[in-house]
C-alpha cells in the first residue's frame, strides 16, 4: 500500500444516540486534510446509516469481520495497520468495557487491538452511566495504556437528564485532533534508543535487555510536538514511528560516532540508549571454539556517549539523560547529573516490578533543583508527560528565559 502524506483517520462509531453526528464529523475531518474509513458496531447501525457515511468518507463503510467481499479489499489487519489514528466517537461506556476487557468480539474492537495507531475516545453516555465506578476504571485502564479521553462534555441529555456525558461537538473532537502543539517546531532533536552489542565473535555479543520502547515512544511524542527528531538505534524490534529518522548502529563506538556526526544543529540530546560500559578489548575474527576450560575475556571500558556529547564544543542547550537502577534511584540519578553534567535525568527502577521491555513503567526526573514524578503509566502516557516537560525547557531556551 503506498503512503499518502494526510493523516489517516479510522472513525469507530457505536451504539449511542451521538452517532447521528457522525457524518458530520467525517466531513469535518475531511475537510482537516485527513482521510476517513468508518467502521460501525451492530447498535450504531439502528443511530446512522451506513450509505450516509459512505457517502461523506468516499469509502465503503465496514460493519462486519466476517465480509468476505471487504476483506478482500482491506483486510481487517490492513485497516489496522493503516490508521495513524482511530477517534471511537461516540464511545459507548459497553464499547469502552469491552476494550478495556480486551475483546475483539466484532470489527471495531478488533481493529483496535490489532492496531498501534493513537486511540481517541469521545465518551457519550447517561451521566449516572457516566460517573459509575466501572466506566471510569475502564476508562482509567485505557488511559493507563496511552488512549487519549475527549470529553464529555455537559449539558442537556438525550434521555432528558443534565449532566456530564454528552459527546463533544464534531469541530471539538476534529480541533482537538489536529491540536498539534507546535510548541517544539523547528527544534531537532537527536537521542540514542535501545541497547547496543559488543561482539566477542562473528555470531556472539554482550548485550543487555533494553527493548527501545521508551526512548521509540519518547520520539513519537517529541515528533507529535513538531520537532524534528532523529533517532540513533541500537538493534531493537520497533518500528519507526512516521517521520522520525532512525539510524542503526551495533557498538557503543558507532553510535558515538553517529551521534557526533549528527550534533551540529540540534537544540537537545537525550540519551535513552542502555549503552555497554564496557566491550571485549578483542573480538575474535573467527568463532571461539569450545575448549572445556574456564575463559577469561578482557573488558575495556566503552566512550561515555552522554558525557561526551555535554562536555562537546557543539553541546546542545539541553542534554538529557536516563538512568536505570536497582536501588537509591534518586541519589545515583542526581550523582549522574553532576558527573556527566546533565540537565535532566529521568530515573525508574528496574529489576524488580517494572522496568526494561515492560509496558508499565514510572519515571523520576530530576534537575538540579527541581524533581518531577510521572507515572505509573504505559510508557507512551510516561513519554507523554516527559515531552511535554522537555518542551517546556527547550521552549524557554530558544526564548532566551532562566531554567529550573
Ligand atoms: O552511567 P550510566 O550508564 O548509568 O548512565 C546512563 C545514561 O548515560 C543513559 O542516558 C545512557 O544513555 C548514557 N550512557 C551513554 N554512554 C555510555 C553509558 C551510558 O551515553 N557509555
Amino acid at each position: 500500500m503506498t503512503r499518502s502524506s494526510s493523516r489517516r483517520v479510522l472513525l469507530g462509531v457505536s451504539g449511542g444516540i451521538a452517532a447521528y453526528k457522525a457524518p458530520e464529523l467525517v466531513r469535518r475531518l475531511r475537510d482537516a486534510g485527513c482521510e476517513v474509513r468508518v467502521v460501525l458496531t451492530a447498535g450504531a447501525q439502528s443511530f446512522v446509516a451506513p450509505l450516509a457515511l459512505q457517502a461523506v468518507s468516499g469509502h465503503r463503510v465496514r460493519r462486519d469481520l466476517w465480509d468476505e467481499e471487504a476483506e478482500a479489499g482491506m483486510g481487517h489487519i490492513e485497516l489496522a495497520r493503516w490508521a495513524d489514528d482511530i477517534l471511537v466517537a461516540p464511545a459507548t461506556a459497553h464499547l469502552i468495557g469491552r476494550l478495556a476487557g480486551g475483546l475483539a468480539d466484532d470489527l471495531l474492537t478488533t481493529l483496535i487491538l490489532a492496531s498501534q495507531a493513537r486511540l481517541w475516545l469521545a465518551p457519550a453516555m447517561n451521566r449516572i452511566m457516566w460517573q459509575h465506578p466501572a466506566v471510569q476504571a475502564n476508562l482509567a485502564t485505557l488511559q493507563a495504556r496511552g488512549g487519549r479521553v475527549l470529553g464529555p462534555a455537559s449539558g442537556s441529555q438525550a434521555c432528558g437528564e443534565t449532566g456530564p456525558g454528552r459527546m463533544l461537538e464534531p469541530h471539538e473532537l476534529v480541533a482537538a485532533l489536529s491540536a498539534a502543539p507546535a510548541l517544539l517546531s523547528g527544534q531537532r532533536i537527536l537521542m540514542t534508543a535501545g541497547p547496543t552489542r559488543e561482539p566477542l565473535d562473528p555470531v556472539r555479543y554482550l548485550g543487555n535487555r533494553s527493548s527501545g520502547r521508551m526512548a521509540y515512544a519518547l520520539a513519537a511524542a517529541l515528533r507529535d510536538r513538531g520537532a524534528e527528531v532523529v533517532v540513533v538505534s541500537g538493534p531493537v524490534d520497533l518500528p519507526v514511528p512516521a517521520g522520525v529518522r532512525r539510524f542503526e548502529v551495533e557498538t557503543a563506538s558507532q553510535m558515538l560516532e553517529a551521534v557526533l556526526d549528527r550534533l551540529a544543529g540540534c537544540s537537545a540530546f537525550i540519551g535513552v540508549a542502555a549503552v555497554a560500559d564496557y566491550r571485549p578489548e578483542t573480538a575474535s575474527v573467527d568463532k571461539i571454539k569450545k575448549s572445556g576450560q574456564a575463559m577469561n575475556v578482557r573488558l575495556i571500558p566503552n566512550p561515555d556517549i552522554l558525557a561526551t556529547v555535554a562536555a562537546h564544543a557543539l553541546r546542545p542547550g539541553l542534554v538529557v539523560g536516563f538512568a536505570a537502577e536497582t536501588e537509591a534511584v534518586e541519589a545515583a540519578a542526581r550523582s549522574k547529573l553532576d558527573a556527566k553534567n546533565l540537565d535532566l535525568i529521568a530515573a525508574n527502577r528496574v529489576g524488580s516490578a517494572s522496568g526494561f521491555g515492560d509496558v508499565v513503567s514510572s519515571l523520576e526526573v530530576f534537575s538540579r533543583d527541581r524533581r518531577w514524578s510521572l507515572g505509573p503509566a504505559a510508557k507512551t502516557v510516561l513519554a507523554d508527560g516527559l515531552a511535554d516537560l522537555l518542551a517546556a525547557r527547550i521552549a524557554q531556551d530558544a526564548a532566551g528565559g532562566t531554567t529550573t
